[in-house]
């Protein structure tokens, strides 16, 4: 068995009234993130988008596996392909939804029209990676609730930077791999749009479920 090599942790620790307020802060600074879907045409430098990912790459993965790859495409051709394609799979996907799912995704703004996957300057398609058989050994090796992390991680930075967010599911599957030129171990996993929003960009009014509603204490 493989021991691991230990360094000591980097740990600030903080008095209690410091975290107190950084946990305020944290709920101020987030809840402020809603999904945008009218981009400004403001061009967005590439080394704010390396940054959010590498700070989806520090997410922890099972086994640290690190089961990822971020596409992050900002050619405007690449993008209106994606496009073209996500409409045309969406407008076949729907056909297939209930009423009632319909009525929901309009109520917060869903459209079918994926505008924003060409008009936000930087399109970041993620890709889940599946380890090979191999290095199995029968065991699970959650990687889609891994990849699911590290696209929080990357949305979060991405808001933290300052810049407007929208995720979409990403359609058409096997378009997106052979645009982006993945293999076919990696399985498109979210798209997740960044840029400014326009000015005075509106967004829906949505309801948060209380704290009550989604967490339960056992003390
Ligand atoms: C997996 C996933 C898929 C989504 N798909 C769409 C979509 O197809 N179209 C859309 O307009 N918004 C989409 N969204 C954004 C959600 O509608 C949005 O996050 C939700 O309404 C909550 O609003 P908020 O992000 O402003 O808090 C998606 C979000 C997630 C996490």
């Amino acid at each position: 068995m493989n021991e691991p090599t230990l360094i000591r942790y980097d740990y600030k620790k903080r008095t209690l009234a410091e975290m107190e307020q950084r946990a305020a802060d944290a709920v101020i600074a987030m809840m402020r993130r809603r999904s945008v879907r009218e981009f400004s045409q403001q061009p967005v430098p590439r080394i704010l988008i390396e940054n959010a990912i590498r700070v989806a790459g520090s997410a922890p993965s099972s086994a640290n596996l690190q089961p990822w790859t971020f596409v992050a495409i900002s050619s405007k051709s690449f993008k209106q392909k994606i496009r073209v394609a996500a409409e045309e799979t969406l407008k076949q996907i729907t056909k297939k939804f209930s009423p009632q799912y319909c009525e929901r995704l309009a109520s917060v703004g869903g459209t079918v029209d994926k505008s924003a996957v060409e008009e936000a300057p930087w399109l970041i398609a993620v890709f889940a990676k599946q380890p090979p058989a191999e290095h199995l050994h029968g065991a699970r090796t959650y990687v889609p609730e891994s990849v699911g992390i590290a696209t929080g991680f990357l949305v979060a930075a991405l808001h933290a930077t300052g810049l407007a967010t929208l995720v979409d599911r990403p359609e058409p599957r096997a378009f997106l791999n052979e645009m982006c030129g993945r293999p076919a171990d990696e399985r498109p996993y979210l798209m997740v749009m960044a840029g400014y929003p326009v000015e005075d960009c509106l967004v829906p009014v949505i309801a948060r479920k209380p704290l009550e509603e989604i967490a339960v204490f056992v003390e």
